[in-house]
């Protein structure tokens, strides 16, 4: 195990974080796989991402309602105070003021299911098969369930994945990643990406194993990519606007999203598998 910084730019702008892990490079040849990818028939497969809508305006309203729902429930379920008349999810870290307080509530907005929401998550699996070109679905065979995760991210805090891929994990091979803004999320706080990078092959990336990374004595499922051959992450963030959703590959490296503004950014996350045709 060896303590690393990982440094990297967003729009630009650098950052670091201490990250511990055994870190290596990979064997030759390219992961994703650009014939049937299910980004392969959009015009930014080499790209690795894109924006798309996702809600009308009434749609969207009613499912930024549910997740406030879930994380006051969240709220409840561990006894923490706070005031149903005026609370916002924005100020979400004045109400959850410590590390051990948030663990306990992400431990329960991490792992939602279609119930928790009163908007059906399937609607959305369908809207975005037809923009990919392939029918998808939210269940996730290898799990036996759905991925539904609300990602909240307090101001100025190592809340953050490391920059990884998803695809490392073999349910996560053959699905769309959805990233959808709710709250607070804007050109200092969205998600990271680095375009193209779904491309990279492996010998060319350093990285370590999956639940290899620790950072802030958090580790994750998905593996730490440091840096590539080309150098440091030069990472963007494509900051999709309310009502829309950023569609990438498994294989796109992202994370990092440090949130670089005075109010708690609250996203949510979904991936959903191609439909299997024989
Ligand atoms: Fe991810």
């Amino acid at each position: 195990m060896s303590a690393e910084i990982c440094q990297l730019s967003l729009d630009g702008v650098p950052y670091e974080f201490n990250v511990e892990g055994e870190f290596f490079w990979g064997t030759e040849g390219m992961l994703y796989k650009p014939e049937d990818s299910v980004i392969s028939k959009t015009p930014w497969r080499d790209l690795g991402y894109g924006v798309v809508s996702a809600f009308d305006a009434t749609e969207f309203e009613a499912f930024r309602q549910s997740i406030q729902a879930n994380i006051e429930k969240a709220f409840d379920v561990n006894g923490i105070a706070y005031n149903k008349e005026t609370f916002t999810l924005g100020d979400y870290h004045k109400v959850v003021t410590s590390d051990a307080l948030h663990l306990k509530v992400i431990d329960i907005t991490r792992n939602l299911t279609n119930e928790d929401f009163d908007f059906n998550i399937d609607t959305l699996a369908e809207r975005f098969g037809k923009i990919l070109g392939y029918p998808l679905t939210s269940w996730v065979e290898e799990l036996q369930k759905s991925h539904i995760q609300i990602r909240i991210n307090r101001p100025s805090s190592l809340d953050i994945n490391p920059p990884h891929r998803d695809g490392y994990l073999s349910y996560w091979e053959d699905v769309v990643n959805v990233w959808i803004p709710i709250e607070g999320c804007n050109e200092n706080t969205s998600l990271p990406v680095l375009p193209g990078s779904h491309l990279i092959p492996e010998n060319e990336i350093l990285r370590t194993e999956s639940k290899g990374a620790t950072i802030n004595g958090n580790t994750y499922y998905v593996p730490c990519v440091l840096k590539t051959k080309a150098g440091n992450l030069e990472m963007i963030r494509p900051n999709p606007k309310q009502g829309e959703a950023l569609l990438f590959s498994p294989f796109l490296i992202h994370g990092a999203a440090v949130n670089r503004s005075t109010a708690t950014r609250v996203s949510i996350e979904l991936r959903f598998p191609k439909i299997k045709t024989t």
